[in-house]
């Protein structure tokens, strides 16, 4: 657990800490929650029995499911105060600015409230935040589009709760597709966790100095929102949407072998897979099957096909083991749900905050849990004396 991993680029780095939440083999491309392989669980499970195993560590019994679901759809509301707050944003913010700010500013209502020290109120803290983060997300996008504001309601699942919020207007009654709630479920499903990624070690470095869950969950949203991270499926669909069609994807790939160009394609390569995401495999499989039940013919998937089917043949890309990662596919089902593109990168945040709960928790109990502190290969000068301004 404290031993030397040496990527790549032979850049050697510790384990920044234990864990027993989710394993990753970047060779092979096996992703396992709590030891279930990601594919029987995006085969058989639903996000919340997902988020119950990353916190709790194993499955739930029929009544601790019902139990934990009762608990998370009896706390998405919000603190009616907490509208002020987006009263102050541009409407033409961008969501994961609103977010990162709302979240921050969650703190403020609810951070006196528990005792950290307890672990069942560590536990609803993390509830609090799991049921939360859509309520505040979809209020994000109404005010975004100038729609008043929809109420979470308690009588029906996770992820209708969540499109409901987001899309019903006092006018006219929601029509939920059945195979948008359940690709969305699935989409949270594989979002959900990922060991050690930039986000989630931002929370845990954040909860090492013993800061609130709600700030180190707002710290995730943070990095999430960068485009090497998960503001990739944002940029997946601008790439897509720029080549345009299959028969510009040759030069878009030899754009991105050319370094002066700065150009990458997004939602290609990984700081651990040097195999295929075995996420990006199950929402390429998703992509047909959804796009045909919604009846969607969307000319990108055949650009996003035709760019994965030259780049896998490409020596440069074949050399360093870039392969798509979960970002390169999901945006494609993302818009045919018509999720704005704005919005991708706050799905995988409602999505990734079962997993940065979870490893806020495991840290809490860790016996050797301390604050976290970097070190760093210092290249700057070495000791040398002070000179007077008058001799610069
Ligand atoms: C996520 O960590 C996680 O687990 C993250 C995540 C999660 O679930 O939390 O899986 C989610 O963030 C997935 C990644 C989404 N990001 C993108 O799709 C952005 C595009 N990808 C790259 O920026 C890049 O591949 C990274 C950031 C994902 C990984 O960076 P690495 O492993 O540090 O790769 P690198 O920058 O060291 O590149 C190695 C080589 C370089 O060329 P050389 O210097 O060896 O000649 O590969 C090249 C890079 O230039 N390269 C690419 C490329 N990615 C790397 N060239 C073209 N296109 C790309 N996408």
């Amino acid at each position: 657990h404290t031993g030397l991993f040496t990527y790549d680029s032979g850049f050697a780095a510790t384990a920044s800490c234990k864990s027993a939440i989710t394993y990753i083999d970047g060779d092979e491309g096996v992703l396992l929650y709590r030891g279930y392989p990601i594919e029987q669980l995006a085969d058989q499970s639903s996000f919340v029995e997902v988020a119950y195993l990353l916190m709790h560590g194993e499955l739930p019994s029929k009544d601790e499911l019902a139990d934990f679901d009762h608990k998370i759809a009896h706390h998405t509301m919000m603190h009616e105060a907490f509208k002020n707050f987006l009263g102050g944003f541009r409407h033409d913010a961008h969501p994961m600015a609103m977010l990162v700010g709302m979240l921050g500013s969650m703190a403020s209502f609810y951070h006196n409230d528990l005792d950290y020290d307890d672990p069942d109120e560590r536990r609803l803290a993390a509830i609090r935040l799991i049921a939360k983060v859509p309520t505040i997300a979809a209020a994000c996008y109404r005010y975004s589009v100038g729609w008043p504001l929809r109420y979470p309601r308690n009588n029906v699942e996770y992820v209708e709760r969540f499109l409901r919020m987001m899309y019903e207007v006092p006018s006219e009654p929601l029509v939920l597709n059945p195979v948008a709630a359940k690709a969305l479920d699935l989409l949270f499903i594989l979002h959900a966790d990922h060991e050690q990624n930039a986000s989630t070690s931002t929370v845990r470095l954040v909860g090492s100095t013993g800061a609130n869950p709600y700030v180190c969950v707002a710290s995730g949203v943070a990095a999430l929102w960068g485009p090497a991270h998960g503001g990739a499926n944002e940029a997946v669909l601008k790439m897509l949407d720029e080549i345009g069609d299959a028969k510009n994807v040759q030069s878009a790939v030899d754009r991105a072998k050319d370094k002066e160009s700065g150009f990458r394609l997004m939602g290609f390569g990984h700081r651990v897979y040097k195999n295929f995401d075995p996420r990006a495999k199950i929402i390429r499989e998703m992509c047909h099957k959804v796009l045909d039940e919604l009846g969607v013919d969307d000319p990108l998937l055949e650009v996003a096909m035709r760019l994965e089917e030259v780049a896998l043949k490409d020596d440069y890309f074949v050399e360093r083991k870039l392969y798509p990662n979960v970002d390169f596919y999901s945006g494609i089902i993302y818009k045919a749900l018509k999720i704005p593109t704005d919005m991708f990168t706050v799905m995988f945040a409602i999505a990734r905050t079962a997993g940065w709960v979870a490893h806020w928790l495991e840290q809490q109990t860790d016996p050797e849990f301390r604050i976290g502190r970097p070190r760093q290969i210092y290249t700057g000068a070495r000791t040398r004396d002070y000179v007077g301004i008058d001799r610069r």
